[in-house]
């Protein structure tokens, strides 16, 4: 772990780094070759997130047709005096990435006398380094403590000490199935103390129409952000397939309750990912599940949670039912 410490004027910011470039192009080669090897092909989503990626996921909560980012700021507007008066001195957010809608909260924590501490969390080092010192800039006396690690496995890092919530939004939980979703609350709330908090952003189940256009919208710019995973795999294991040969699929399944994203192949492809020492073929129409959006009734948040041992405290939605935000304590 590589911990380093900077100080511009009055702002502190520290960063811990639990994967460093080598780790994470080693976690690649592992999730490819037995991604790339399955049936369908399938690979974890967090390799979207590149530089590149988190611009074009950027430039996605702006979409007309991208609601959840609107819906959830708006929730957050609204109730931000309702989180702050919780009485948390540290916001732990996973998943930050530019920690745009975060603003509201931490603003709201400040004016409330109580923010300390601000933990943005991220596998995106670069996103993570500018939203940190962005926040630093703007609360002089908060230390910011950037922790770059994957919520799959680092949990672990999140620091001790006073009253801690954990901000986990835009509706991330939602790309972990049922199992992944029960070994991540079972392993959060392990290293968390009673009473701490979770705030958790999740999507509302709605009609198919609507969910199906949030991941397929016509500028193109969410099949450009699942293509880009194909660079990533052709840059970091030496492979040459080509992005464009593949089609952008968003689909409704209507029994899991989710949205799945598929690339598939519009012709025949090769190519040897050197660096796995792997020949990846691709037929006509062949397809890959890069990710999925699980949409929740609000019943079932209150279920999973309360399996993990938290208590739901609030459970807040936009004024159209799109969207929910959840406010729960662990015991
Ligand atoms: N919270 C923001 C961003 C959501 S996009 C919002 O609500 O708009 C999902 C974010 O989670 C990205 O910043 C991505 O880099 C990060 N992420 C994805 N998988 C991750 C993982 N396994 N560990 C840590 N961060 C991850
Ligand atoms: N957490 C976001 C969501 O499920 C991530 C996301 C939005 C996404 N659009 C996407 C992931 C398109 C892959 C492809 O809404």
């Amino acid at each position: 772990m590589t911990d380093e410490r900077s100080s511009a004027g009055d702002a502190d910011v520290r960063v811990d780094v639990h994967l460093h470039p080598e780790a994470i192009t080693e976690a690649l080669r592992i999730d490819a070759l037995s991604g790339l090897t399955a049936r369908p092909k399938t690979l974890p989503p967090k390799w979207f997130y590149d530089d590149v990626g988190s611009r074009l996921f950027d430039e996605i909560t702006r979409l007309p047709e991208y609601y959840p980012t609107r819906r959830e700021r708006e929730i957050l507007e609204r109730e931000a005096p309702a989180i702050a008066a919780w009485g948390a001195d540290t916001l732990v957010e996973l998943g930050a990435g530019t920690a745009t809608k975060t603003r509201v909260v931490l603003d709201a924590m400040s004016r409330a006398g109580h923010l300390r501490r601000y933990v943005p969390f991220d596998v995106s080092e670069a996103t993570l380094r500018t939203s940190a010192a962005e926040i630093a800039q703007r609360h002089p006396g908060v230390s910011v403590h950037a922790i770059v690690g994957d919520f799959d496995h680092h949990l672990g890092t999140i620091p001790d000490g006073g009253r801690r919530l954990v901000a986990f939004l835009g509706g991330t939980i939602g790309n972990m199935d049922v199992g992944e979703r029960k070994g991540f609350y079972a392993e959060l709330a392990g290293g968390l103390a009673p009473g701490d908090g979770l705030l958790l952003g999740a999507d509302l189940v709605k009609e198919p129409e609507r969910l199906i256009a949030a991941y397929d919208d016509a500028a193109g710019v969410t099949a450009r952000f699942n293509r880009n995973v194909i660079s990533v795999l052709d840059r970091e294991l030496d492979g040459d397939l080509p992005p464009d040969a593949f089609g952008h699929l968003a689909r409704w399944n209507d029994t899991e309750r989710r949205i799945e994203m598929w690339l598939e192949a519009t012709r025949p492809l090769a190519s040897r990912l050197e660096a796995i020492d792997l020949d990846v073929t691709f037929e006509a129409g062949e397809q890959m599940r890069t990710e999925i959006s699980c949409k929740f009734r609000p019943e079932d948040i209150d279920a999973e949670l309360a399996t993990a041992g938290f208590e739901l405290v609030e459970q807040w939605t936009d004024a159209a039912g799109d969207f929910s935000l959840n406010l729960a304590r662990l015991r």
